[in-house]
């Protein structure tokens, strides 16, 4: 159920909800709220003199509350705020896992005097932290249940700019959402079919223009890249693009590229069992294209985006590509497979071909495309690759406003000899020796028409551990740096 959130601007103390939630800096006063503090005794007090409650980052302190006020009341902490709006956002979404966890349906929360990009960050961390998925678990009886967050009141005074940061907020929050579903969703049901059906209803609802492609419109392109990695599957792979025209007519448009791998079991170059599991996230970079599309549609943004995902499972048969096989790209180039693990970058070959048509101003592509980047910077930053520093700041930048952090990986011309082949243009692995560098490489073959930007999100996209702020399972990663990126192109 989405979170339903409103404004308020009624003093802390005496407003009614069942959990009001208080984010304070590493300078934590009980004196900024003396009606609180005398409301609760002087607990607030206490527990900031004791040194009980220090405001170090995502320290939390339950106290009860009162009959007439907040029924219950939690501090949180956001330690020294460099950066407040990411400092709020991640409040905020600790407040609602709070909300959750004891099963308060309802909550406020209150984070001192908020400008439009903190009420947006705390919009968005709400929503994250509200953010669950039940559909395929059986519920408890009815009178064990805890409630789902569904109802959230951030405090504040009702201005314009107020108004602009919830509404945004609220649009990047539903795109973050929807990214981490499709993300969650087993491969079963978020099929290449399903991303389809759900790029059709972003399209319907924000008036988008959309083009589907199956296997058959795809061999008539000549992708035999991106078919390769489809022919062990009956399932009918799915090219999607999207193209949205808030910009003026003839703008070069941003362009979004993901990776849609709705299971990879390597193919006949197939993993080993333990986790094989997991890569059902092996599409969220197409998740983050289209959470990023409809957010950008929400917020009716002046600029021309196309979103591209290019859909399909990678799987072992009798008809599937072998090792050693050649197919000729839609670009032209011919492919050595050496690996058909090494699949992601097939499909995002033909993409960024066909990325060509919409004469793109830059493209942005992010995929969950090597273990090597989960080595390399753990699960913390997303490695970025590309030719052009400026435009790699730019998307750092981009991932950073969104709390995304990046971190820049070189994609030098001495790498190109790892993918040299012997038989055909280049080959699709260049074993273990710098992986997501050589992966990058082999996508920077196929995109010399226009700047480009490669993000690595597989250590990001999803998490096999609980998080602080976020549960274990997909962090909507890279749906903001999308959204920042397109939003900073606005002129
Ligand atoms: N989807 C995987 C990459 C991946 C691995 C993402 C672990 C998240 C966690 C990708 O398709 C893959 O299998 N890459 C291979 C490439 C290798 C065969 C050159 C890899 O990283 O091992
Ligand atoms: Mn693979
Ligand atoms: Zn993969």
């Amino acid at each position: 159920m989405a979170l339903e959130l409103k404004l308020a601007s009624e003093g802390v103390a005496g407003f009614r909800t069942p959990l009001l939630a208080i984010a304070m800096d590493d300078k934590p006063g009980a004196a900024t709220l003396p009606e609180l503090d005398r409301a609760l005794g002087g607990a607030l007090q206490r527990a900031v003199e004791s040194h009980e409650f220090r405001g170090a980052r995502d320290e939390i302190l339950h106290f009860s509350g009162t009959t007439s006020g907040p029924g219950r009341v939690v501090l949180i902490g956001m330690g020294k705020t460099v950066d407040r709006p990411g400092a709020l956002r991640r409040a905020a979404a600790l407040a609602a896992r709070q909300a959750r966890k004891i099963g308060s349906g309802e909550l406020a929360f209150h984070g001192g005097a908020l400008g439009e990009k903190d009420l947006e960050a705390v919009t968005v961390g709400l929503i994250a932290g509200a953010w669950e998925y039940k559909d395929l678990q059986t519920p408890p009886p009815e009178d064990e249940r805890r409630a789902s967050l569904t109802r959230a009141t951030i405090l504040s005074a009702d201005s314009d700019d107020a108004r602009r940061g919830l509404a945004a907020g609220e649009a990047i929050g539903a795109g973050h959402a929807l990214a981490r579903t499709l993300a969650m969703m087993p491969g079963n049901l978020c099929t290449p079919d399903f991303l389809a059906s759900t790029a059709r209803e972003i399209a319907d609802r924000h008036g988008m223009k959309l083009t589907v492609l199956g296997r058959a419109e795809m061999a008539e392109e000549g992708m035999g890249s991106f078919l390769s990695v489809a022919q062990g599957t009956p399932q009918d792979p799915k090219l999607i693009a999207i193209e949205y025209a808030g910009g003026k007519a003839g703008d070069k448009p941003v362009t979004l590229v993901g990776k849609g791998l709705c299971f990879d079991s390597g193919g006949i170059s197939i993993k080993p069992a333990l986790s094989m599991e997991d890569m059902k996230f092996d599409m969220c970079g197409a998740a983050g294209v289209l959470g990023a599309l409809d957010a950008i549609g929400r917020m009716k943004l002046p600029i021309n985006v196309v979103g591209l995902v290019g859909a399909t499972t990678n799987m072992p048969s009798g008809t599937a590509a072998n090792p050693g096989d050649v197919v000729r790209s839609h670009l032209g180039k011919y492919i050595e497979i050496i690996n058909t693990d090494a699949e992601g970058r097939l499909v995002l070959a033909d993409l960024l071909s066909y990325a060509r048509r919409f004469n793109p101003a830059v493209v942005i592509d992010a995929a969950t495309l090597t273990g090597a980047c989960v080595i390399a910077l753990g699960h913390t930053a997303t490695g970025v690759f590309g030719i052009d520093d400026t435009l790699i700041g730019e998307v750092i930048a981009a991932g950073k406003r969104a709390g995304e952090p990046g971190w820049p990986m070189p994609l030098w011309d001495e790498y190109r000899e790892l993918i040299k082949s012997d038989v055909a243009d280049i080959k699709n692995s260049g074993g273990r020796p710098a992986g997501a560098i050589t992966a990058a490489m082999f996508l920077k073959e196929f995109t010399e028409a226009y700047p480009w930007v490669h993000l690595d999100v597989a250590g990001t996209a999803y998490s096999e551990t609980d998080l602080v702020a976020l549960p274990k399972g997909p962090t909507g990663i890279p749906t903001g740096t999308f959204i920042e990126f397109v939003r900073g192109r606005i002129t």
